[in-house]
């Protein structure tokens, strides 16, 4: 029996690693896609082995995660329960492709994961499975072998695995997109999270003291340039998450709905994240009509709730995506942020063509809008609320 594993170098998948080569007599293939968490790739690679992989993957997989994944997920303005940039959930599908493509070139007969029982994790990994190679046997160890923490740690020791000195007590998901930050103390919804589990935002008490402005243009809804520099998407990110991280703007702190059914307490840092999709959707305003707008919520609203629900591989998806990207047609301009004490406060805007018209707007005498149109409007517009008034009142 052959297996791929989908390995972070995490606790989990290194005590995953031999527990499949004890229980099932598997031969274990990891693969540690790169979609921007900040780790010792090479230390990975090299605990992989240590811990009994017969072969590992090392996947770099930045680019397409920014350019497939990130950049639709700013077009569809996707906010979670209006909150949750869907950092995690956007990486999971493309983690679990590459798995399988690994998979299925080494001939294995199952995947592996590391999820637990209570997640959405296990979900997205294993509906992006089943899609891709349908029938592939799938293992889901943590969900099986119910050991504690402890007892993991306990069982890699004993099994002298070369596992990673506990870096923070919290669980923590990274990729270039955002970061989220779980359990210890956090699982109490009323304490509030210690500086220690943030890595990118500054405590507000240590953020400058003069505000910093910085102007993001958009092509066809995706960020093409920062101050006037054209840059590629990544490093837009990268600067953003450093500007907003310094002015302390860029933390989520939320009761989410998974899934399961659980709702959970969820903290995390994304200021880049949080910044293109504020400012992609303003851009928005400007470039689309308002019903384009209003239908256009809907379509976000699904895209975003197939996301976190682990369907990115349903034929839906690619419906959503064709409204999605013709809507982007005029969303080129540029709007300008303003970041002080851990807010980020759009100050202006301007699209390339925009659905906007001063001429239309303005209160001054030479407005282009020739207001005596509005009578016979307003009349019409409200006929169908007035008859179902008198009719109402026809009762009494
Ligand atoms: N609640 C988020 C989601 O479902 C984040 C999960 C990230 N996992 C973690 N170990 N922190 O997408």
């Amino acid at each position: 029996m052959k297996v791929a594993l989908a390995y972070s170098g995490g606790l989990d998948t290194t005590v995953i690693i031999k527990w499949l080569q004890e229980k099932y007599g598997a031969e274990v293939i990891t693969v540690t896609v790169d979609v921007g968490q900040e780790e010792d790739f090479e230390a990975i690679a090299e605990r992989a082995k240590l811990s009994g992989a017969s072969k590992h993957y090392y996947i770099d997989a930045k680019e397409r995660f920014t350019k497939e994944f990130v950049a639709r997920a700013i077009k569809a303005n996707a906010l979670y329960e209006g909150e949750y940039p869907l950092t995690a959930a956007l990486s999971r599908p493309l983690i679990a492709e590459e798995t399988v493509k690994v998979a299925l070139k080494e001939n294995a007969d199952a995947v592996a994961h590391g999820c637990t029982g209570k997640g959405n994790d296990q979900i997205r990994f294993e509906v992006t499975f089943a899609a891709l190679a349908p029938g592939i046997k799938i293992f889901a160890p943590v969900r099986e072998w119910n050991m504690s923490r402890d007892e993991e740690i306990e069982y890699a020791l004993s099994r002298k695995l070369p596992i990673h000195p506990k870096k923070s007590r919290f669980s923590i998901d990274e990729n270039l997109w955002g970061r989220s930050i779980e359990a210890a103390e956090l699982e109490d919804p009323w304490i509030e999270p210690p500086q220690e589990a943030f890595k990118l935002v500054a405590p507000l008490e240590n953020t400058p003291d003069e505000a910093e402005e910085v102007t993001i243009g958009f092509e066809k809804g995706v960020p093409v340039s920062l101050n006037g520099e054209e840059l590629p998407l990544i490093e837009i990110i990268k600067r953003l998450n450093k500007i907003g991280g310094k002015h302390g703007f860029g933390i989520v702190d939320h009761v989410e709905d998974r899934v399961v059914g659980i709702k959970s307490r969820e903290v995390y840092e994304a200021p880049a994240a949080l910044m293109l999709i504020k400012a992609h959707a303003d851009l928005e305003k400007m470039a689309l009509g308002g019903r384009h707008l209003m239908f256009k919520q809907l379509v976000d609203r699904q895209w975003c709730y197939m996301v976190y629900a682990g369907l990115w591989v349903d034929p839906l998806m690619d419906s959503l995506n064709a409204f999605i990207d013709t809507s982007q047609e005029n969303v080129t301009g540029e709007v300008r942020i303003k970041l002080y004490k851990g807010s980020a406060r759009i100050v202006g805007r301007r699209a390339e063509r925009p659905v906007y018209s001063m001429a239309m707007a303005t209160y001054s005498r030479e407005s282009a809008f020739d207001q005596k149109m509005a009578e016979g409007f307003v009349r019409i517009w409200g006929l169908e609320t007035v008859l179902g008034r008198a009719a109402l009142r026809r009762k009494e």
